[in-house]
Parts: C-alpha cells; structure tokens; sequence
C-alpha cells in the first residue's frame, strides 16, 4: 500500500486520475459494474432521494421551457456529496429535440463564440450549421469524405465568454446570454431552491464516441455560493464526481440524454471529469422515442422535421453538454485592476486570435483545462 502510493506520487499519479485511466481505457474495455445509474438504480447504494420545492415553478412555467411538473421530477443527492442534485431527464417528452437544436443550429452562431474561431475567419466560421447540413444529410458515401464544421465543433461560449488561457471571465468580452436557456436554468435552480439564480455564462461542449474532459475545478467564477447547472443531450457520459483534492477518489455514474446536475454547496467546487462517451441505453431512455415524431406534448415550439433529421443524426454518434454558470454575485462586479491572469481588452484580444497550434496544444496539455479532447 505505502510503496504503491509512494509510486504514484513519483509519477504524479493521483487517485482521481487512475480512475480516470480506468474508465477511459479502450482495451480491454472497463468493468462498469460500479457506475451509478440514477436512471435504473444500479449500483445505488450511495443513492439518496433529493427534496424539491415544487411550489417555486408552475406546470405552465414548466412546460413552457419543456419540463416535466416539478412533483413528476426524480431526483437524488449522494452520500458524501453535500448539495449535488442530480435530476433524471425532466424534461417532457418530446422538447428534447428543441434542445438539442438550439446547442447545435442557433447557439454556435455569433455573437458566440466557438473553437473554429480561433484558426477560422468570422466569415467561415459565420454559418457552421447551413455549412454542415448537406454533409450530414447525405447517407455516407463509404469514401473518406472531410469533417463538417459541426463534426469539428468542440466548444462554444455564451455570454460571458470563457477565456480558456486565462482561465478567467471579464467584463469586455460579453455578449447577451440566450433568453430561453436563462429561463430554462432559473426554473430548474428554483426547484432546487435556488432563487434569483442569473445565467450569465454558458460553456457547450460538443463530445464525439471518443471524446473526453480532463479533471477540473470549476473555480472562475467569482461567486461560488451560486450553483453551477449541467444538462446533457445524445450519448450517454461516464462522469466522475470526485472531491477537493485528486487524492479523493471519485464516483463513477452514467449522464444520460435530458439528465440535469445541480452542483452546489459543498459540491460547487469538487474535482470533475468526463473520461468516457457510452452509446446510450437502448429503449430506455426517450432519446429513440423522441426521434420516433412523438412530438406534439410539448408546449414548445416545433422543430422542423428537416432540422431535426440533421440534429437527430448528429446525437447518434454525439454528446451535447451544456453547463451554466452564474459568474457574479448579486450587485457584485468584475475588480478594477485585473488580476495578474485576467489579461487588459488589448492583451486578451491577441491571446484570442492565437494560431491554432498553440491554443490546441495548450488545451491538450493541459488536463485541468475545461475543453474537450478527441483521441485521434
Ligand atoms: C464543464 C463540465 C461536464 C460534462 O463543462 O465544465 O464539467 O458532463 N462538463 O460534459
Ligand atoms: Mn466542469
């Protein structure tokens, strides 16, 4: 025991990394006995029932963002896990699709901003959906055809933007953050009991079969007491939900499509990760239903039915994340003088447009950093 832990401090190994290791090991493939699934209660002995205040959203206001009554909603804390809420797929059945459309035709457009922008011109980067459909549309040839845009779409932010070399937020670099997502993530925060939450912030990513997220503390914000809101589409995630330090080993449990994470409290500024993308369960979850046209209990607006054949075959082999974040407190502002990593308006300007090389290495290097790599 005292000689394994010695070695992994030699090699900088760490008990949330060799989990990580484990669940994302391709051969041979990992035992997954041990993964929570709220959504059948498999290896749920840490699994406890959350309290929800039904009464802070009405069904209207409910199915007017595409969720459930707020009484209908499963959801559950863990042992251990002070303040983590985890809500299995509230969503009704058939607003999926207006989701998923949105993370994939209407938030990548600008003003937000997306990783192809930093080796692409605005002007290329202008329209990644109308660029992509025809690609994604067409049965494939059985040739080597080249990515689409969408295909190479790893991560875009929204209002505030994330600058992933300072790891910081600033007051220069904001563009209005989407009105539905915000009333999406202020429903759900108040049923959680979190009132008055303000979505400033959004980071999507875009996961393919294999894709990951290295280990991470979301810590840029600058008011912790406020949740931060995970919502998943497509495929399905392994995520691992460890503690303050990488010594504390993390828990294994399945995201599937429409599933919900609340981190707050204690569990606001826990080591996280993503070290797998699994298919999604077959005729469990409403991912096939709602590719079936089932589509009309929804108090949402429809989602064209060629839109959605786009969107549906993208999430066939894909995983749409999306975390939101309130960045300030009520009242408070970014400070004055930036700190030595929040760069002027000037210097962050040239560290935007860096060459491509340089920001994907620093992004690949980098395991705490909060993007997504693809093993090719
Ligand atoms: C993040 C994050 C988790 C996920 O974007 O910060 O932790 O499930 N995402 O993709
Ligand atoms: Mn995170």
């Amino acid at each position: 025991m005292a000689k394994m832990a010695a070695s992994a401090a030699e090699c900088g190994e760490d008990a949330f990394r060799k989990v990580f290791k484990f669940y994302k090991r391709r051969n041979p493939p990992p035992d997954f006995s041990d993964v929570v699934d709220f959504s059948t209660g498999a290896a749920g002995d840490k699994v406890v029932p959350a309290k929800l205040d039904p009464a802070a959203v009405s069904d209207a206001e409910a199915a007017r963002v595409g969720l459930q009554p707020v009484r209908d909603w499963r959801a559950f804390g863990l042992q251990g896990y002070p303040g983590f809420i985890f809500i299995s797929n509230p969503f009704l059945l058939g607003s999926q699709p207006f989701w998923v459309t949105q993370c994939l035709k209407t938030y990548p457009k600008k003003p937000n901003v997306c990783n192809l922008d930093m080796h692409m011109s605005p002007s290329d980067t202008q329209d990644i959906w109308g660029k992509s459909i025809h690609g994604l549309s067409c049965p494939p040839s059985g040739k080597r055809e080249p990515k689409t845009l969408l295909e190479r779409l790893r991560w875009v932010t929204l209002g505030y933007h994330y600058n992933w070399e300072t790891k910081t937020y600033s007051a220069n670099h904001y563009t209005p953050f989407p009105a539905d997502l915000h009333r999406l993530s202020s429903q759900l925060t108040a049923a959680c009991g979190f009132q008055g939450f303000n979505a400033e912030a959004g980071i999507l990513n875009y996961y393919r079969s294999d894709s990951s997220l290295g280990i991470h503390v979301d810590e840029s914000e600058l008011d912790h007491s406020r949740p931060l809101l995970s919502f998943s589409f497509g495929q399905s995630a392994i995520f691992l939900l460890g503690g303050t330090c990488r010594q504390d080993p993390p828990t294994a449990m399945y995201m599937h499509s429409g599933d919900v994470m609340v981190m707050s409290g204690q569990s606001r500024l826990l080591y996280h990760a993503v070290p797998r993308i699994v298919p999604a369960p077959q005729g469990q979850t409403s991912l096939e239903v709602e590719s079936c046209g089932l589509r009309d209990n929804t108090a949402m607006e429809q989602v064209p039915e060629q839109d959605w054949a786009v969107c549906s075959r993208y999430i066939q082999s894909s995983r749409v994340n999306v975390t939101v974040r309130q960045v300030l407190g009520l009242g408070q502002g970014f400070p004055a003088t930036p700190s030595r990593r929040q760069e002027t308006d000037a210097g962050w300007t040239n560290s935007y447009h860096q060459g491509p090389a340089e920001v994907e290495m620093k992004r690949k290097r980098s395991s705490s950093c909060d993007s997504v790599d693809t093993e090719t």
